[in-house]
């Protein structure tokens, strides 16, 4: 019988899930993206050697593994192409009998991330969304109101012709007229995107099939979650969210399979709280501890290279992400970055219009409102990147484990030290 995980985001991304999936990628034979596209960036480091990737499944550093990229993550031709390039450069083998896209996919053209940016351009101050720009909303936007652009439809230039000029249609009404540029025309799209397409043709093939052909063998299936639970579009802190439902029931849409192909969650928990972009962040901290993790835990974004906004860990914020997965276990990550401060502090409920909150404030804009209630809790100085067992952590690194455990009902299954595989405690 094969197990089947899906390990997926429980904050605002960047919790580790690279790393985790990678850990896992051991005991799977499959792993499948189902969400999200290059928004993501998803870090591996192997040895002194640190990978970054945005499309490609993180089970690719794996040589005897196949992956899968599923009918519900938007894909970029351009960043796959040279996704697989940089792979190759590096002596990771990556022929499509080995990485597998569903002809489902949409794909992202040029006139998406055309108009994400210039969306975001005309949005001032506090209206930003802070996206990654990389066309990630308008992709989906198409899928939704069907006038999406599939992998599939490479295979017929005439079609694809077609489709183009149809999607093309009213967003050059809206880059004329209301973004005041000039408009794309088909013939360009086409030249920029066509000698990418040649090269996705021979990765095409049937995802869905794929996953129950495995499933059938007995192989283990691993769906790797892009992105975090409270930028999930329909759970998240809308509208300051992504534009895919990022939740781990979505593996199974997302990918072609049943909902009962899927035996576990794993939710992964950055020790402290991080989000890239705009929108609320009531545990955020400026300077002391939170300039301590900005820089101790280099959080930087995998993608943008932008600043990660650090604060507290919020359980609040956690319980929802719990609720909304079922996790049968944690990944705790990035516990090693807490090590020198001398008090942690962690959000527990939230006051609110005169009342405590065990769960975030469902109006639009109720998360901007919140004062964070804390308990203190003892911080520990030693450095725990070199701890490999539960009983060698300081008694008070396993307090703050414990805390969590406790306050969230579930345990955690992976406690990591630090970015290599070796640095982990598999409890
Ligand atoms: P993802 O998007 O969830 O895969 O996470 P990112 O790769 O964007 O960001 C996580 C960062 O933290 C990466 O640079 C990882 O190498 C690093 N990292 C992961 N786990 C740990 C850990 O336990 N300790 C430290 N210090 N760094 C970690
Ligand atoms: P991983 O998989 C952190 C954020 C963006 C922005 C919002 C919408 O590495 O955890 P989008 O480009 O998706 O329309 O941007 O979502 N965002 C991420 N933040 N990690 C990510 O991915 C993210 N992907 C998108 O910063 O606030
Ligand atoms: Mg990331």
């Amino acid at each position: 019988m094969s197990q089947n995980q899906v390990v997926v985001g429980a904050q605002w991304g960047d919790e580790g899930k690279g790393k985790v999936v990678d850990l896992l990628t051991e005991q799977a034979d499959v792993i499948v993206r189902f969400q999200g596209g290059n928004n993501a960036g998803h870090t591996i480091v192997v040895g002194d050697k640190e990978t970054i990737l945005h499309l490609i499944p993180s089970g690719i550093l794996h040589p005897d593994k196949t992956c899968l990229i599923g009918n519900g993550v938007v894909l970029d031709p351009e960043v796959f192409c040279r996704e697989l390039d940089n792979l190759q450069g590096n002596g990771v083998s990556v022929g499509p009998e080995r990485l597998k896209i569903s002809h489902r996919t949409h794909l992202i053209l040029p006139y998406h991330k055309r108009l994400d940016n210039l969306r975001e351009k005309i949005r001032s101050g506090g209206d930003r969304i802070g996206t990654t720009g990389r066309g990630i909303g308008p992709a989906y936007e198409d899928k939704v109101s069907r006038v999406g652009i599939r992998a599939v439809d490479v295979l017929d230039e005439d079609l694809l012709r077609s489709k183009i000029a149809k999607a093309l249609a009213e967003k050059n009404v809206l880059c004329e007229h209301y973004f005041g540029e000039s408009p794309d025309t088909v013939e360009e799209v086409l030249q920029e995107v066509l000698p990418w397409t040649r090269r996705l043709k021979q990765h095409l093939a049937d995802v869905s099939g794929e996953i129950l052909w495995a499933r059938n063998q007995g192989y283990n299936i691993l769906f790797e979650g892009a992105q975090g639970t409270l930028l999930d579009v329909d759970h998240g802190t809308f509208p300051y969210v992504t534009s895919s439902n990022t939740v781990a029931s979505n593996a199974a849409a997302g990918s072609g399979c049943g909902m009962h192909a899927i035996d576990e969650v794993v939710a992964v928990v950055k020790a402290y709280t991080t989000r890239v972009g705009g929108g609320p962040h009531p545990t955020e901290i400026e300077d002391g501890a939170g300039a301590h993790m900005q820089e101790k835990g280099a959080e930087y974004g995998a993608t943008t290279g932008r600043k990660r906004r650090c604060g507290w860990l919020d359980l609040v914020c956690l319980r929802d992400a719990v609720r909304l997965n079922t996790p049968s276990r944690l990944a705790i990550t990035k516990l090693d970055v807490l090590g020198g401060l001398s008090d942690i502090w962690v959000c527990t409920e939230y006051e609110h219009e005169g009342i405590r909150l065990t769960h975030p404030p469902q109006k639009e804009g109720g998360l901007q409102e919140v004062n964070p209630v804390y308990t203190r809790l003892d911080g520990w100085q030693e450095d725990i990147s070199g701890v490999r067992s539960w009983v060698d952590l300081p008694r008070a690194a396993r307090e703050y484990i414990q805390f969590i455990e406790d306050s969230l009902g579930v345990k955690a299954g992976y406690v990591s030290v630090g970015p290599a595989r070796e640095q982990t405690l598999i409890r």
